[in-house]
């Protein structure tokens, strides 16, 4: 390994960039790996036994969201380590929304980032409860107006024209620029981001992206859906989805819900919530060089018009490759071996890793700010292997969250039944991909790493 001997870090030991000299564990990592030596698969934690009616009911089912988690286990933590009714949950990453639907389901209050544009709208949709027969007159009334659209004029959004024709044949193109001008006319809000997330969700079958693959795929043999049809069917599914959640959330909650509900479009590491508030985080996090989520989320993207330049746009995704390369040192130990041996096969790569995890480092010190003494913060995460190195992402996690402030609680072993995961990758490209074309397995099993914030006597 040859370095440029130009820094020491705490423990002496000369760095460049973010890696330091391979040298023996101090007593932190050589627990954490250990521990999770030690750690059996809990079986509690599988909810092999819940289908799609469980883990797609309320607004859980209302918009298809890549890596997100079912509910039944952020249900699970809230019932083990929330004891208070006034409760406040934090997910600094909360995707489609599914900690901050369960927080808001239950009565407590929700707070959160996103730095995805369309996932801060979806989970605004899937945490506001409508009255139900208001919003199912709404709907009704919209679905009248777009069956009869003769002289709308289409809104295509024409900064991305290029890309909407890359996906869209021409009449379809045409179909959902008028039914978005419509959308757009809707006066009340709530009700034009819940006809958004709709729009949105009917993207993908009515553009030519390969339907079975999240990556952006054409499949020119695909026949695309009818907009007015699919929209129709999906608009159904979301009004009875709101309607039970709408049900289930406390009165009070529903009618101040402005008091309850803080979620934000932001960056994981620097969140507007109060220092020490939070009582249990809920998360988690991206993956690096595993998922897009700017390209996954593209076609909402471009029709909603979240970012003028998708380049840019990929640059804020923490594990995107395009993210610009931080050049601190990492505190992981764990993490830093990895990078260094990945450094041997793959310098890209490899910095891509050590960013990853300084990012990671950072989200966790800003978890500790925000957390109540004798609160927690609970991180899902898989391993897995990249260019024939183990990503123990899992352990990096429990590793760093204890530099940050966290006393190591527990951690949960847990097998993932559904296919929520993809768990296969591509050993070329080291990305994601269907099973079907699988070279290497991804995650068969993953963790909850949980870290709590010691009271201060
Ligand atoms: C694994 S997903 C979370 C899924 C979520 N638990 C759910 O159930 O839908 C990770 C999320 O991290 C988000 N993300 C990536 N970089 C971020 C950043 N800098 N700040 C906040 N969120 C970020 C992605 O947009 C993605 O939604």
């Amino acid at each position: 390994m040859n370095f440029r001997r130009s820094h020491k870090d705490h423990r002496g030991r000369w760095y460049s960039g973010f890696m330091r000299e391979k040298s023996e564990f101090g007593d932190v990592a050589k627990s954490v790996l250990k521990l999770f030596e030690k750690t059996q698969i809990d079986d509690r934690w599988s909810f092999a036994e819940c289908g799609r009616k469980e883990t797609g009911k309320w607004t859980h089912g209302h918009h298809r969201y890549t890596a997100k988690f079912n509910p039944q286990i952020v249900e699970k933590l809230f019932d083990e380590y929330i004891t208070d009714g006034n409760a406040h949950i934090n997910d600094p990453f909360f995707g489609s929304g599914t900690t901050i639907v369960s927080a808001i389901a239950r009565g407590y209050r929700a707070s959160g980032t996103d730095i995805n544009g369309i996932a801060y709208l979806m989970t605004k949709v899937k945490s506001t409860p409508i009255e139900p027969l208001y919003l199912k007159e709404k709907v009704d009334r919209f679905l009248i107006r777009i069956k009869e659209m003769k002289d709308i004029v289409p809104e295509i959004p024409h900064q991305h024209l290029e890309r909407i024709n890359y996906w869209f044949d021409e009449p379809t193109k045409l179909e959902l620029g008028k039914i978005l001008r419509i959308i757009r006319e809707e006066s009340d809000t709530s009700v034009r981001d819940f006809l958004l997330v709709g729009f949105s969700h009917i993207l993908k079958s009515c553009s030519i992206w390969l339907q079975r693959s999240t990556k952006p795929t054409r499949d020119k043999q695909k026949v695309p859906r009818n907009p007015y049809n699919t929209l129709r069917l999906h608009l159904n599914k979301m009004l009875r989805g709101n309607e039970s959640f709408y049900k289930t959330v406390p009165t009070d909650v529903r009618s101040s819900l402005g008091e309850y509900l803080n979620i934000a479009l932001g960056d994981a590491r620097n969140q507007s919530v109060e220092d020490n508030s939070v009582d249990l985080i809920v998360s988690s996090s991206p993956y690096v060089t595993s998922y897009e989520y700017a390209d996954l989320h593209q076609l909402s993207t471009i029709w909603l018009d979240f970012t003028e330049d998708l380049k840019q746009y990929r640059t804020r995704f923490i594990g995107s490759s395009s993210r610009p390369k931080n050049r601190l040192v990492l505190r992981s130990e764990i993490a830093n071996d990895i990078v260094i041996e990945m450094n041997d096969k793959r310098k890209k790569l490899s910095e891509e890793i050590g960013s990853f995890f300084l990012d990671m480092e950072q989200v966790f010190v800003e978890c500790y700010r925000s957390l109540k003494s004798g609160g927690r913060c609970c991180f899902v995460i898989g391993n897995t292997t990249l260019k024939g190195v183990n990503i123990i992402n899992a352990q990096i996690f429990a590793e760093s969250i204890q530099y940050s402030g966290f006393t190591l609680d527990r951690i949960i072993k847990r097998e993932i039944p559904s296919k929520i995961l993809p768990q296969t990758r591509d050993k070329k490209t080291g990305r994601f991909t269907a099973s079907c074309k699988a070279t290497s397995a991804a995650y068969p099993v993953e963790y909850i790493v949980i870290g709590e914030k010691m009271e201060i006597t």
